[in-house]
């Protein structure tokens, strides 16, 4: 609710272009969920028993959470340098995550659960940390690498609850996709105006900066349609082989 109140008074012009406040470098969360480290994690269930789709749902809650904090952290620690039409996107993306996470949360409410009722993923937020200095650099994995992962597995998770006769869960997680495409599609745009700003050349600016920030291997199968949908083809992908 506050994030979305912060977009409301945004977008309304009750808020100054003015960055005076250093952002924090851990945001604020709750007690729950207790968060582990990614090796101590349950094996997430492919979503067909009940307990497999707790274990989902609760998984990308907390990733949608995460993902509130990261665009708010996006646009109060770059907007400065950048401009007001990057802080409205990136507001309007913390702004789709809390929805992203109220329609998650109502299904693990459905399914007899909630949010913090399990353990989590504790290291979401590592490459906050290792891309703070650099918007580039932010940018190259935030929402071209790990937002763009998304779009690659979304789909059979999809097809997953279809056939297990979750029409509610495939009907949020298909909503939470088309709005993906369109946070990737505003990093990859605001990612060219940066290495345009830079003179460098984009394609070989993201492999650099994902190569220094990024540890995990970029592997496939890709979801080429909804990445190009993105934008993110042929540039970056071309980058990925
Ligand atoms: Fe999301
Ligand atoms: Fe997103």
């Amino acid at each position: 609710m506050a994030t979305r109140a912060l977009r409301r008074d945004w977008r309304a012009g009750r808020l100054a272009f003015a960055f005076d406040t250093a952002m924090p470098d851990q945001p604020a969360r709750a007690e729950r969920p207790e968060l582990l480290p990614p090796s101590k994690m349950p094996k997430r269930g492919k979503g067909q028993s009940l307990k497999g789709r707790i274990a989902l749902f609760h998984a990308l809650a907390h990733i949608e959470f995460v993902a509130i904090a990261l665009a708010l952290d996006m646009a109060g620690r770059f907007g400065a340098e950048m401009s007001p039409a990057f802080v409205g996107d990136f507001l309007d993306t913390a702004a789709d995550e809390a929805m992203h996470f109220v329609l998650l949360d109502r299904r693990l409410r459905s399914l007899g659960s909630f949010y913090g009722d399990l353990p989590a993923h504790g290291g979401l937020w590592d490459s906050a940390i290792a891309t703070r200095h650099d918007v580039a650099a932010r940018l190259a994995i935030v929402p071209m690498v790990l937002e763009a992962r998304a779009l690659d597995v979304t789909p059979a998770m999809i097809g997953r609850l279809r056939e297990a006769g979750d029409e509610r869960s495939a009907g949020v997680l298909q909503r939470i996709f088309d709005d993906e495409i369109r946070h990737v599609r505003l990093g990859a745009d605001h990612f060219l105006t940066v290495a345009e700003a830079r003179g460098a050349n984009p394609g070989a600016l993201w492999k650099t900066l994902v190569n220094l920030h990024f540890s995990r291997q970029l592997t496939g199968p890709f979801n080429d349609s909804a990445r190009r949908a993105a934008g993110l083809s042929p540039l970056f992908d071309a980058e990925l082989v």
